[in-house]
């Protein structure tokens, strides 16, 4: 099977590819991120020599950039958003864009 998780630099993401692949050997991810302010590839460093694993930085508003993340994909896990409150005052736009237009 193969899954488009997008977000999946951020916390809850990055734990949760962390889990399906120790857990499903035959499991393949693409992770399609923005990385914004909340994203750290550092967090999927250990595995991206991983061949199950593949990362394209691209953004959730873009719907030729998820068209392509998708391609042969079986399933979509989407943790891509904007998350943090105190953002969220000071400049909303970007989380309508995100968590509603882009979700
Ligand atoms: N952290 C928690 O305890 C928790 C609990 C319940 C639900 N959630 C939900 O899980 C989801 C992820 O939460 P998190 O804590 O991992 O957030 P996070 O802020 O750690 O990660 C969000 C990720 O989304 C990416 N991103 C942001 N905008 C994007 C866009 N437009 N296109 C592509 N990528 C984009 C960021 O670069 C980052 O890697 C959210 O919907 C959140 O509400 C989180």
């Amino acid at each position: 099977m193969k899954l488009l998780v997008t977000g999946g630099c951020g916390f809850i993401g990055s734990n949760f590819i962390h889990y399906l692949l120790s857990k499903y050997p035959d499991i393949s991810i693409v992770n399609l991120d923005k990385l914004t302010y909340a994203g750290n590839p550092e967090n999927l460093a250990d595995i991206k020599k991983d061949k199950r694993y593949s990362f394209i930085k691209g953004d959730i508003c873009d719907p030729g950039a998820v068209s392509r993340a998708m391609e042969g994909v079986d399933a979509v896990i989407n943790f891509a958003a904007e998350t943090h409150v105190d953002r969220s005052i000071v400049s909303a736009g970007s989380f309508i864009n995100t968590d509603v237009y882009g979700t």
